[in-house]
This record gives C-alpha cells, structure tokens and sequence, in this order.
C-alpha cells in the first residue's frame, strides 16, 4: 500500500519480497555504522513483519522509500513510536538509505514528505530524531526538516548519549 510520495520517491508498506533489495541497507556495516551493526536476511524478515505489525497497530511504521524511475527499492523511512524518551511518549522520523544511494538529497525528500504526512494526514504536532552526535549526514537531515537540538538521550543498551532533534507543526 502506497503511503505517501514526493517528487522523486514513492512511500509504501514493506513486503515479503523487499528482503533482498533491503538486505543492500540491513546488511551492510557502513550504513548500520549508528545503529547496532549489519544484520541477516533472517533479521529483515522480522523486520518487515514488525513493521506490518506497526501500520496496523499505530497507523504508521517504517516505510519502503522506492525510486520513481525504476520502481525499485533504496531504503527507509518512516515513524517509530517510543513510550518514553526522557518521560515522555515521542514519535521519531527515521531514515536509511542503500550507500550508493547516499548524497542525492532522498533522505531529506522523503523525511519531508513523512514529516508533512504525519502533521497533515496522521494530525500529529512534533516529531522527534534521536541521533549519534558524531553522524553528521543525518544532523544535516534533521536541520533541513526544521529540527533543532534539544537535548540528550542514553537508550537502553547505548554506551553512549544520543542526541534528540525536534520539530512542530
Ligand atoms: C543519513 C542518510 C540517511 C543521509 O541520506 P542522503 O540521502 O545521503 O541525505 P541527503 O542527501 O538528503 O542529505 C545529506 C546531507 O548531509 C550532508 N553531508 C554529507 N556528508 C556529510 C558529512 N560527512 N558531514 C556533514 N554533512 C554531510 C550533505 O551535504 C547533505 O546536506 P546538504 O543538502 O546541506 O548538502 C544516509 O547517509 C544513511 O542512510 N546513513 C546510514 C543510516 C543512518 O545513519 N541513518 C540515520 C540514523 S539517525
């Protein structure tokens, strides 16, 4: 099911058949480098089912980001539901793309179009990113959406403070 869409990109739910163009994003290190590291084809499939579990539950979820022109999948993006971000329930706009799709300006084509469905479509009035201070590309995403710095974060399981952007209708 198509979600939303921009100019160049088309939003939809995951499907059974995107592990093996998403295993091009799950699996390799360098685009897992601010998250938990690569995972297996077995973990996309869990992926993809949680996801479909989350558009039925929330409404919303991560989203398949398929280029226009070929019809072919390239990444991520979408919502995620947290019920407590330093006490309070948040909800967080979340990117990835395959790397050699990096640097073509479609994290922050598609993040906006997901920030303009979630304010418009799903009536929600701030969204969130929580974010590694070191990875830059993705402070400059949050930047060009309209967010600011507001503050740290230690998520369970994080040596680390993650940094949380934010933005309001
Ligand atoms: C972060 C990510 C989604 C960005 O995707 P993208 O499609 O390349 O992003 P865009 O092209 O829309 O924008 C990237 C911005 O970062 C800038 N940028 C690129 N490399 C950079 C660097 N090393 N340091 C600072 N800024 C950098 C670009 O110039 C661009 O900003 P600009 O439009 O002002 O020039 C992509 O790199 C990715 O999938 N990374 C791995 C997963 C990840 O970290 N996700 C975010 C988790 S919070």
């Amino acid at each position: 099911m198509v979600v939303t869409e921009s100019e160049r990109l088309t939003l939809r739910h995951a499907l059974p058949d995107d592990v093996v163009a998403m295993r091009t994003v799950f699996g390799d290190a360098e685009v897992m480098r601010y998250g938990d590291g690569p995972k297996s084809d077995r973990w996309v499939v869990s992926w993809i089912t949680q996801m479909n579990h989350s558009y039925r539950e929330h409404g919303y979820g991560l989203w398949v980001v398929t280029f226009k022109p070929s019809g072919l999948p390239i990444g991520y993006c979408g919502l995620t539901w947290f019920p407590s971000i330093n006490g309070q329930p948040e909800v967080e706009v979340g990117y990835r793309f395959a790397r050699k799709h990096w640097g073509f300006g479609y994290a922050t084509e598609s993040a906006i179009a997901v920030r303009d469905y979630s304010y418009i479509d799903l009536g929600l009035n701030r969204l969130i990113a929580i974010i590694d201070p070191e990875n830059r590309r993705s402070i400059r995403v949050a930047e060009k959406l309209g967010m600011q710095y507001e503050g740290d974060v230690m998520l369970p399981g994080y040596s680390h403070a993650d940094s949380v952007y934010a933005c309001h209708r």
